[in-house]
């Protein structure tokens, strides 16, 4: 491997999925993950298949499948993450085997804070414990990570002595992680380097930057530790993940690749495949992305200031470091209307990168049809949310057949709704609300009988214009659980249309989680760390 080369390993299905309300069924991530291998990642942990039979499950179908690739090509990575204990060792080695490249992540804290509080364990007692598991890891896998966990406030001279033993029983990788997102810059960029410098049989293993961003901080840190050595960044899609969320994957990628004097570094990534990533990810976990956002924010390649405008229209690289299509972001706008037919809707599907089956394509050219009678221009942001709003739906245990809203400033706003649901169930119910979307949420909840609160509801626009289609997000809680959150999408050109689908996509979601009850236990373990 060329020593400038850094090999993404991306967290969005394990560190990114523990952000508060972005849990994600298992096709969902199986879906986000052939999305990380189109993007070129190298390693995707996949998640951390000790924490419930589901997630066991959701690791090991990524493993076979993106983990295989039958087109020749090189596949990433799996990676599965295990306490230092043999019983998570060993779950995540059944999940992850079934891959061409199967790795076990392996982690244990090293700093004086959790081992006085949380493992109650000795500093000699930790050294052995690393020594025992990671030899226990390796015995069953050749491709073995260890993290000591903490190690932003662990000691440097005890983590050279843990990393030392780390690799002498057989870990090949380094993670360096700064867990709760305390360190600066320099101090990140210092550290790997002191530990690159003073850890005995150091150049065995590539070292890693694993970052949190609680100071906002987490990619200048995770650049500051790639420069000062480290060849593996772990990274999350839009940087969601734990509280303020991990370093993100774009931010990363686009730095190495926009400043090539500064860092002389490279990835393997196709940045073309990062917009619609991020945008499938924001879809699935239903966690709207900040519009000034870098790299995929609404606002992050819009200009609004007439200065600006002015200098861009002179010179694009007056006020532009990147172009919009090195992320994927279309330039054409104008691209299909209703006299468009079934061949162009396939061709730009396919410039797009979405290859449909064609009993797909002709949902997706119903949906168009659909659409294009109401609104003049198509353009690919409109092509993008019909795709996700079609596609990339959880499992419908309850489906919108019809709805009726009847609203003003007067009246009483009353929602009729029809659905179609388990066992043959057709049922229609009108609702009064506080506005037609309460209205139409209220009938919705009488049918479907899961009783839940909305704790965020998002709109906005895919396009400019009066006809532009309305993206809904919102994100609610089972009454009596607010531990699990379930996030939901929709697109319409009605907007009342789109938080109905927006609100039953996330209502599929814990309807099917009440269902199959193992998927409660997802998020629960990583918090009791008991080795
Ligand atoms: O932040 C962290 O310490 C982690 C480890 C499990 C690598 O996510
Ligand atoms: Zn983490």
């Amino acid at each position: 491997m060329d020593k400038n080369y850094v090999r993404i390993f991306d967290t969005t299905l394990r560190d990114g999925e523990q952000s508060p309300g972005a849990s994600l069924t298992s096709a969902e991530k199986l879906e986000i993950a052939r999305q990380l291998a189109k993007l070129g990642v190298d390693i995707i942990e996949a998640g951390f298949p000790a924490a419930s039979p589901d997630d066991l499950e959701a690791v090991r179908r990524i493993a076979q499948d993106v983990g295989n690739a039958r087109d020749g090509s090189r596949p990433p990575v799996i990676a599965g993450l295990a306490r230092a204990n043999k019983d998570d060792i060993d779950k995540a080695w059944d999940a992850v085997r079934h891959a061409a490249h199967p790795r076990i992540h392996t982690f244990l804290a090293t700093s004086d804070i959790h081992l006085k509080y949380k493992l109650k364990m000795t500093r000699e007692q930790v050294v052995a414990r690393v020594s025992e598991m990671v030899a226990y890891a390796r015995a069953l896998c050749d491709d073995i990570e260890f993290s000591p966990e903490d190690a932003g406030r662990s000691d440097p001279e005890y983590l050279c002595e843990v990393l030392e033993v780390a690799i002498e029983a057989g870990a090949t990788t380094l993670n360096i992680p700064d867990t709760v997102g305390y360190t600066t810059p320099e101090e990140f960029g210092g550290l790997i380097e002191g530990l690159i410098k003073n850890t005995r049989g150091s150049e065995k293993a590539v070292f890693s930057v694993h970052c949190h961003n609680d100071l906002g901080m987490a990619t200048a840190n995770s650049l500051a530790g790639l420069r000062a050595g480290a060849r593996q960044a772990e990274v999350t899609i839009n940087g969601i993940g734990e509280r303020a969320g991990n370093t993100s994957l774009e931010e990363i990628v686009m730095t190495l690749k926009t400043r090539p004097a500064v860092f002389g570094l490279y990835t393997g990534i196709d940045a073309t495949q990062i917009t619609r990533t991020s945008k499938m990810v924001s879809n699935y976990t239903g966690m709207p992305v900040q519009p000034n956002k870098a790299i995929v924010g609404a606002n992050a390649f819009a200009h609004e200031a007439g200065i600006h405008q002015d200098g861009m229209l002179k010179n694009q690289m007056t006020y532009e470091i990147m172009r919009p299509e090195s992320v994927g972001l279309s330039a054409s706008q104008l691209v299909l209307g209703k006299h468009s037919g079934r061949h162009a809707l396939k061709s730009r599907l396919i410039e797009l990168g979405y290859a449909l089956s064609d009993t797909d394509l002709d949902k997706a050219f119903a949906r168009f049809k659909e659409v294009a009678d109401k609104k003049k221009y198509i353009t690919d942001a409109d092509l993008e949310a019909l795709i996700a709003d079609e596609f990339y739906q959880p499992n419908e245990v309850f489906r919108l057949e019809d709805i009726q809203v009847v609203c003003g400033r007067h009246g009483m706003p009353t929602a009729t709704v029809r659905l179609i649901g388990p066992e043959g169930l057709d049922k229609t119910i009108a609702a009064i609300g506080t506005g037609p979307v309460d209205a139409t949420y209220k009938a919705i909840d009488a049918i479907v009988g899961a009783p839940n609160t909305l704790l965020e509801f998002n709109i906005h626009a895919v396009t400019e214009g009066i006809d532009a289609l309305g993206e809904v997000t919102v994100r609610l809680h089972a009454d009596g659980d607010d531990t699990h959150t379930y996030g939901g999408h929709g697109a319409d050109s009605d907007i009342i249309v789109a938080s109905a689908k927006a609100y039953l996509s996330a209502l599929n979601k814990l309807v099917t989680a009440q269902l199959t009850p193992r998927m409660h236990a997802q998020h629960s373990t990583l918090e009791l760390e008991r080795v």
